[in-house]
């Protein structure tokens, strides 16, 4: 395996039931998981993706997409019906039980929702615990403790004990516990999905500047797309068991895979996810109108929201440049009008797109009702209620903007 590449997912399968095989089998002849659905649960769906060294890759989607079984598969937690986890050299599905523990204990490790945190231990003892179980001796793992306990912002609670702790404080020790272990890879299933908006907003900065220091290679699940988006460097999309789309957030937005992935995104702050390069005109002539010497100039990696008052002190469309100062497109009202808007002519691959959807759009369609869900907060959607993406946009923590 390519030396950028942390961890690879080649065509997992993960069927509940006795009948797993079977469910499988029937899955790859092309049979839909609800016609099998008396033989077992097919929760994910062969799946496939590369995990690159430092990235931060979310895997996003509604309740019962099937994202903490994936999660699961990847530090063997749980084991695949059918296909391969390699983390470097290693498949997990070759190694034994003992091989797989030193694995999470050495190279994954992992921060759940509910902290799970040791009531009866102070908060150092706890961030020490997987150094504990590493089998480091107490005076070196306390004091490399200490230092994690600093790095997540909780320098000087060594001494007290979870209950007397905030849920965003007891989360930092979930992290720091994760850290102090120093594996590469981190794993979050929805670390942050229960703290409140501005604990919650404050974590995710926390972690990107962490990031920033650490660059560890991270697999972020969650189910809140503004998260995704802002902390996703890649984000893959699950849809009922199926990954449907991996994109950058941009690729997300601006091009989505499918009319589900379109709507689930329909909502977000285009703004704050798309940059004045994903959405530029870059034709012969707007690239000459651009070049002009008096033509403001934006860099090609600002975010639009950024973008709005330089934009609209100029009458002309703005020159995009990059970090040489070479025009590589042009930005006028209207194109960044359209892009806000969710579309963005502009882009011949939205173009063909437009033309591909319109096309679609005279069959029946299959999904629909937007107005009336999305309300109910971080229920679990069965599998009637999953098909209808507006949910995604649940906001039962008010949204993380
Ligand atoms: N241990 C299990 N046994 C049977 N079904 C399960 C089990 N764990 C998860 N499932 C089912 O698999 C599907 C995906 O669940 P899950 O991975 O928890 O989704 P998510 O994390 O996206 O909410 C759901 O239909 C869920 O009911
Ligand atoms: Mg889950």
């Amino acid at each position: 395996m390519n030396d950028n590449i942390a961890l690879r997912a080649e065509n997992i399968y993960k069927v509940f039931g006795r009948r797993s095989a079977e469910v499988v089998k029937k899955l790859q002849a092309g049979q839909s998981r609800e016609e099998l659905s008396n033989l077992g649960t097919a929760a994910v769906i062969d799946a496939s993706f590369d995990v690159r060294r430092g990235e931060i890759f979310v895997v996003m989607g509604l309740s019962g997409s099937g994202k903490s079984t994936l999660i699961r598969m990847l530090n063997g937690l749980l084991p695949a019906s059918s296909g391969h986890v390699r983390i470097g050299d290693t498949d997990l599905a070759e190694v034994s039980d003992k091989d797989l523990r030193l694995l999470r204990q050495q190279n994954v490790s992992m921060v759940f929702q509910h902290f799970a945190l040791m009531p009866h231990r102070t908060v150092l003892d706890n961030a020490a615990f997987a150094l504990e179980v590493q089998g480091v001796e107490r005076a070196d793992r306390e004091n490399r403790a200490a230092k994690v306990l600093d790095k997540v912002g909780l320098g000087g609670w060594g001494e007290k004990y979870p209950s007397q702790l905030s849920g965003g404080m007891k989360q930092r020790v979930g992290l720091a516990r994760a850290l102090a272990a120093e594996t590469d890879i981190l794993l979050m299933d929805e670390a942050f999905s229960a703290l409140d908006p501005l604990i919650r907003r404050e974590m995710q900065e926390q972690l990107l500047s962490l990031q920033q220091e650490l660059g560890k290679t991270i697999i972020f699940i969650t189910h809140d797309l503004n998260e995704a988006m802002l902390l996703g460097d890649r984000i893959a999309m699950m849809h009922d068991g199926r990954i449907v789309q991996i994109g950058t957030p941009d690729e997300i937005l601006t091009k989505p895979a499918s009319h589900y992935v379109e709507q689930f995104v329909q909502d977000v702050d285009r703004s704050r996810v798309l940059t004045a390069e994903a959405v530029m005109d870059s034709s012969a002539a707007d690239l000459e109108s651009a070049s002009a010497s008096d033509t403001a100039t934006v860099k090609g990696d600002t975010l639009l929201s950024d973008i709005f008052s330089l934009s609209a002190a100029n009458e002309r469309p703005l020159a995009v440049v990059d970090s040489e100062d070479h025009v590589i497109g042009a930005l006028g009202h209207e194109t960044l009008l359209a892009a806000l808007g969710g579309s963005n002519p502009g882009h011949p691959l939205n173009a063909i797109e437009a033309e591909q959807r319109d096309l679609q759009a005279s069959e029946p369609a299959g999904t629909g009702h937007r107005a009336d869900v999305g309300r109910e907060g971080d229920q679990p959607v069965d599998s009637d209620g999953a098909d209808a993406p507006g949910a995604a946009i649940s906001k039962p923590e008010g949204g993380t903007r």
